[in-house]
């Protein structure tokens, strides 16, 4: 094992390879001190964690138990079922999102529930253990019993945090963040891409050999993400995400690759003071400020996985000011904006040129689906005519270039989300097969156009080309 000796600033911890009298980072003086660090090749670590489990021997198909993997329960029902129904043994779990959107509190929200049963070790390299100590006392509200059995540590280099864990022998490995901890044999420094690859590759080789599952925090960052996330989504088992706007409540936890559940899942949650809650009925959250009746709304129905979500798209069209209209999305990518306002001008004549266009998803959702296009032109067509849409409507359908309406998949579930909140109506794309049946409860509306969808959504008065009650 080589070692060698370092220099630490006693003030701001910066290091530096040979004495210094002031330290060039905090300018402070005789602050530096000697430390002596031992080092070890990256096969000595590799040899480390595989000492935790026995050596690998192949096994015929046969020999090897085909039980369904035992799942440790997580009492987060939204958690859970994004990560496919409980946590793996033995897997790797990315968490990545943009810095402060929640998800070291989350992680730590987790920590301490399932610390109730089993050791956890919460390793970060961003907050001090007083920190977590603090958020965690947040997160509890002084009421319920610390957790006996979750271990904090505040530690960046991965030998020493995988000998914690080899005296520790904890069921669930937490590292906050990845884009913090380093081997040290390796030059680069922490956060670059081989630190963060390589640090991934170590502690997947841990939960692989000892059956720890193991969940890594990484940082998103606006500008491109050097060392993010995706450099590590191959090396992982999952992968979530989680989203949302920074200056909303709602938070969603997406999972984006899984090997063990199904992907696109999606768990919502909302940040109170002590930490995030789940939201066991999104579509009624979302719909909660509503103002019923107000031109510029629709309710469009997206699929989140296999879960259904209603949501409110507003939309406001404004004289142009100056120069050029500006098309201004949120919640909505900006060229099916553009598309949709193609369309709506090209195919229905609407002067759409000389008007701003504002569309916005209320709650702070990204929509990507283009089963939600027929909701958002009906909110822009709304404002631009001063005409509310039926309250009691949803609106689902994708539109082509030449003003058509196209079914989107997974119509039953749908429907059948939009009736259970209390809604009658449903303007849908006119299908020439129907494979299940759908609610009964719903009055269906089938439009061949965007033109006809948006007669029947703006002007009920109108009586519908063929209106059939689906049984
Ligand atoms: P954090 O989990 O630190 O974000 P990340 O680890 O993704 O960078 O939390 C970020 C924000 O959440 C922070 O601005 C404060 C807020 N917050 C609450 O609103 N309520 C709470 O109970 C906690 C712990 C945090
Ligand atoms: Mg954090």
């Amino acid at each position: 094992m080589k070692s060698y000796t370092r220099y630490v600033c006693q003030q701001c911890g910066r290091v530096v390879a040979s004495y210094m009298g002031r330290c060039p980072q905090c300018g402070a003086y005789n602050s530096m001190v000697e430390e002596v660090v031992r080092e070890e090749t990256t096969s000595q670590v590799q040899q480390k964690v595989r000492g935790l489990n026995a050596r690998s021997m192949p096994r015929s198909l046969g020999e090897i138990g085909g039980e369904v993997e035992e799942r440790l329960r997580l009492p987060m029902g939204e958690f859970a079922r994004v990560l496919g129904g409980g946590i793996v043994p033995g897997s790797i779990v990315l968490l990545g999102g943009d810095p402060g959107i929640g998800k070291s509190t989350l992680m730590l929200q987790m920590a301490m529930e399932m610390a109730q049963r089993l050791r956890v070790l919460y390793v970060s390299g961003e907050e001090s253990e007083r920190q977590i100590k603090m958020r965690a006392m947040r997160l509890l509200g002084n009421k319920q019993p610390v957790p006996p059995e979750l271990f904090l540590v505040t530690e960046t280099n991965l030998n020493l945090i995988l000998n914690h864990v080899q005296e520790l022998r904890p069921s669930l490995l937490i590292v906050d963040s990845i884009q913090t901890v380093y081997l040290p044999e390796l030059e680069t420094s922490a956060g670059s891409v081989t630190q963060v690859r390589e640090c991934a590759s170590q502690l997947r080789e841990l939960a692989k050999s000892s059956g720890i599952s193991v969940f890594l925090i990484g940082h998103v960052t606006k500008e491109g993400m050097i060392a993010g996330p995706r450099v590590l989504e191959h090396i992982v088992d999952t992968v979530l995400y989680l989203e949302g706007d920074r200056f909303q409540a709602y938070r969603l936890l997406r999972s984006v690759k899984n090997r063990f559940g199904a992907t696109s899942e999606v768990g919502v949650f909302e940040m109170h003071e002590n930490g995030l809650k789940e939201v066991p009925n999104p579509s009624e959250a979302f719909l909660a400020e509503r103002l019923v009746n107000a031109p510029g709304s629709a309710i469009a129905v997206t699929m989140e996985g296999t879960r259904p979500l209603l949501v409110e798209i507003q939309g406001l069209t404004s004289p142009t000011q100056f120069g050029n209209a500006r098309r201004t999305p949120n919640g909505v990518d900006f060229n099916r904006l553009l598309l949709i306002v193609a369309v709506l001008t090209r195919r229905l004549g609407m002067r759409l040129a000389e008007q701003d266009i504002f569309v916005n998803v209320v709650g702070g959702l990204q929509i990507d689906e283009p089963a939600a296009d027929l909701a958002i032109a009906a909110a822009i067509a709304s404002s631009e005519r001063n005409l509310p849409v039926r309250a009691d409507a949803v609106l689902i359908g994708e539109i082509g270039l030449g003003g058509e309406l196209r079914m989107p998949g997974q119509m039953p579930a749908r429907l059948r989300e939009a009736a259970k909140l209390g809604f009658k109506t449903a303007i849908v794309p006119k299908a020439i097969r129907k494979a299940e049946p759908w609610p009964a409860e719903l009055q269906i509306l089938e439009a061949r156009s965007l033109a006809q969808a948006l007669e029947l959504a703006l002007n009920p008065a109108a009586t519908p080309s063929r209106e059939r009650k689906m049984v």
